[in-house]
């Protein structure tokens, strides 16, 4: 047995290994991460697929101990990666996926062309993925998914990444002995996992929520442009799905409504909230509390935003820091994970509304739908727990 260190999903970790063991059975059967999927165990179908060291590579074929000093990213680890959030969207809104088992090594993929393809070229995306096997949904929604998100990111400005942030040559994983080899180009703009960049914080001076993330995304407009569009509460909350304003009673304070839907339920929490804007440091921060009548769940919340310059300016990206506590019947349900989906589906639509509306080309009659907490995740979650308590009844004190 043999003691490797490896970074998983930004955690330093020291699993005990055999010398045959694959790294997708550590990552499954010692660290729980069941997102990284098996299918053909020999290399040739891609539900595997993870990134080490940044570039994508089969779990199933590759030895733990010779990933010995290398970062893995599974997919549980992109759950806060822009590109990924973008992609989670454009799958669901170009039906990419059906039984889903192919879908964590396809955005492993998927991810790696959006951030290399300078354009999105169908038959570059095609080879691209042919790696990676579905054997249920056919090909044409995955790659109108794919296509969609790069031409949206090079709308943007957000350029590809030669070299895909790759900064050694050899086999992905062998850190040893790698050639070390200088980025070909700094990317107009890097991609965002949790932490790379200073984010916005919470006010410790409010009532500090039970939950907190971050969050990113980037705009194709000025720091100032942006930090504009976020002093005006209407056009704003038309940008934010689910989000209707009833009343301004002053510049400060906003009253008015947000709905949610959860699978086939559906919340709509109404409240008011306070806004502060510094212009001085381009950044705000919204506090406020509603309650959904229907299920009587109340919440209440901080979002603090701030614009963060990039590419010169010309270009921005919004750090955003979120933090909520709920009480009630659906914070039964909204556990951690579902919530940051949905918070990740919200920002990737609220940063494509707030694009169209900087760049004029929004319609103003168009009303963003409510987004949805995934109901197959929720009720996976609810039964996998009912099992592990009835495992744990069985298996006595
Ligand atoms: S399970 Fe690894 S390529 Fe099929
Ligand atoms: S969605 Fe079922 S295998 Fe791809």
């Amino acid at each position: 047995m043999n003691k490797i260190q490896l970074t998983v999903n930004g955690s330093a970790i020291e699993p005990t290994v055999e010398p045959r063991t694959h790294l997708a059975d550590v990552l499954r059967d010692q660290l729980d991460l069941t997102g990284t999927h098996l299918g053909c165990e020999h290399g040739v179908c891609g539900a595997c697929t993870l990134l080490l060291d940044g570039a994508p590579a089969r779990s199933c074929i590759t030895l733990a101990v010779a990933c010995a000093g290398a970062a893995v990213t599974t997919i549980e680890g992109l759950d806060e990666d822009e590109i990924a959030a973008e992609l989670r969207v454009a799958f669901t809104r170009e039906h990419a996926l059906q039984c889903g088992y192919c879908t964590p090594g396809m955005i492993m993929s998927a991810r790696d062309l959006v951030l290399r393809l300078d354009h999105a070229d169908e038959h570059a995306i095609r080879v691209g993925l042919s790696g990676n096997l579905c054997r249920c949904t056919g090909y044409v929604g995955i790659v109108r998914a794919v296509s969609a998100v790069i031409a949206a990111r090079r709308q943007r400005g957000i350029a590809a990444v030669i070299g895909a942030g790759r900064t050694s040559l050899g086999p992905v994983g062998s850190q040893p002995g790698a050639i070390a080899v200088a980025p070909a180009r700094p990317a107009a703009v890097g991609i965002m996992l949790s932490g790379d960049l200073a984010l916005g914080s919470l006010d410790p001076s409010e009532v500090m929520p039970a939950k907190s993330f971050d969050a990113s995304f980037t705009v194709n407009a000025a720091p100032e442009q942006v930090f504009a569009l976020f002093g005006q509460p209407r056009t704003l909350a038309a940008c934010f799905p689910g989000a209707t304003i009833t009343d301004i009673p002053t510049p400060d304070r906003i009253e008015g409504a947000i709905s949610v839907a959860i699978g086939p339920l559906s919340a709509i929490f109404r409240g008011s909230a306070r806004i502060d804007r510094n212009a001085a440091d381009l950044s705000g921060r919204l506090v406020g509390t509603g309650r959904d009548r229907l299920s009587r769940t109340s919440t209440s919340g901080q979002i603090s935003w701030r614009m963060l310059p990039i590419d010169d300016g010309r270009a921005t990206r919004v750090a955003l820091a979120i933090g909520y506590s709920l009480s009630g019947p659906l914070a039964q349900i909204a556990r951690d994970g579902l919530v940051r989906d949905l918070a990740s589906r919200i920002t990737t639509t609220f940063a494509q509304n707030c694009e169209r509306h900087l760049n004029g080309t929004a319609d103003p009659t168009e009303t963003p739908e409510p987004q949805r907490l995934n109901a197959l995740a929720l009720l996976l979650d609810v039964a996998r727990k009912r099992l592990t308590g009835l495992a744990q009844r069985l298996r006595g004190p």
